[in-house]
């Protein structure tokens, strides 16, 4: 039995997830999206991405933390030093969500078979990239959108896409 391993990220339209520090928008209904699908799920993130989320984790949730620092350690959860180490030890959940940042995200792409990616209409113009999705790998399935309102500065779409060709995850 293995995980799917899901990337989630809200990513510019300009293909950036920050600009250094922290998430550049306040979406309300983004946020609600990224609580809903993560609760009661093994997540997956990068130590920095770790450091910013603390107080954010519910109880149902089980964070993976990738970090190079074999002394690191967490309260509630695992540190992990490679994404296929974080696969085997989540391979009896169903799904574990990677959270990002942007280097967790290239370290897990070659290993994800579903993106959920929050599309802000937003030019950022630099900052931390997520990887290129390309069209040739993957396939959209599902498609909501979010308009301007007086919560929301940037209309945005989230998109849930599969991996053409599936990938064998018990690497
Ligand atoms: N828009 C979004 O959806 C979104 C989502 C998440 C994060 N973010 C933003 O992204 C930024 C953080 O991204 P980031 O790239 O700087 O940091 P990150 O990916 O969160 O964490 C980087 C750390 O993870 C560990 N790491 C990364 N690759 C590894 C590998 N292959 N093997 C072992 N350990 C590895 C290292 O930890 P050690 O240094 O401990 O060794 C590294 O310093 C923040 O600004 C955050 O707000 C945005």
């Amino acid at each position: 039995m293995s995980a799917t391993l899901t990337l989630i990220a809200a990513v510019s339209a300009d293909g950036f997830i920050s600009t250094g520090t922290g998430v550049p928008w306040d979406l309300p209904a983004d946020r609600a999206h990224f609580r809903a699908y993560t609760q009661n799920k093994w997540l997956l993130l990068g130590r920095r991405t770790y450091e910013e989320m603390k107080g954010w984790f519910q109880p149902g949730h089980h964070p993976l933390v990738l970090t190079r620092d074999p002394k690191f350690e967490l309260a509630h959860g695992n540190a992990v030093s490679s994404v296929p180490e974080a696969l085997r030890l989540a391979r009896a959940q169903r799904e574990l969500v990677c959270l990002g940042g942007a280097e967790v995200y290239a370290a897990a792409m070659p290993h994800a078979h579903r993106l959920v990616i929050t599309r802000v209409h937003q030019v950022l113009g630099r900052g931390l990239a997520f990887p290129v999705i390309s069209a040739r790998e993957w396939e959209p399935v599902s498609r909501r959108s979010q308009g301007l309102d007086a919560e929301h500065a940037y209309e945005f779409e989230i998109t849930t896409s599969q991996r053409i060709q599936q990938l064998d995850l018990a690497a």
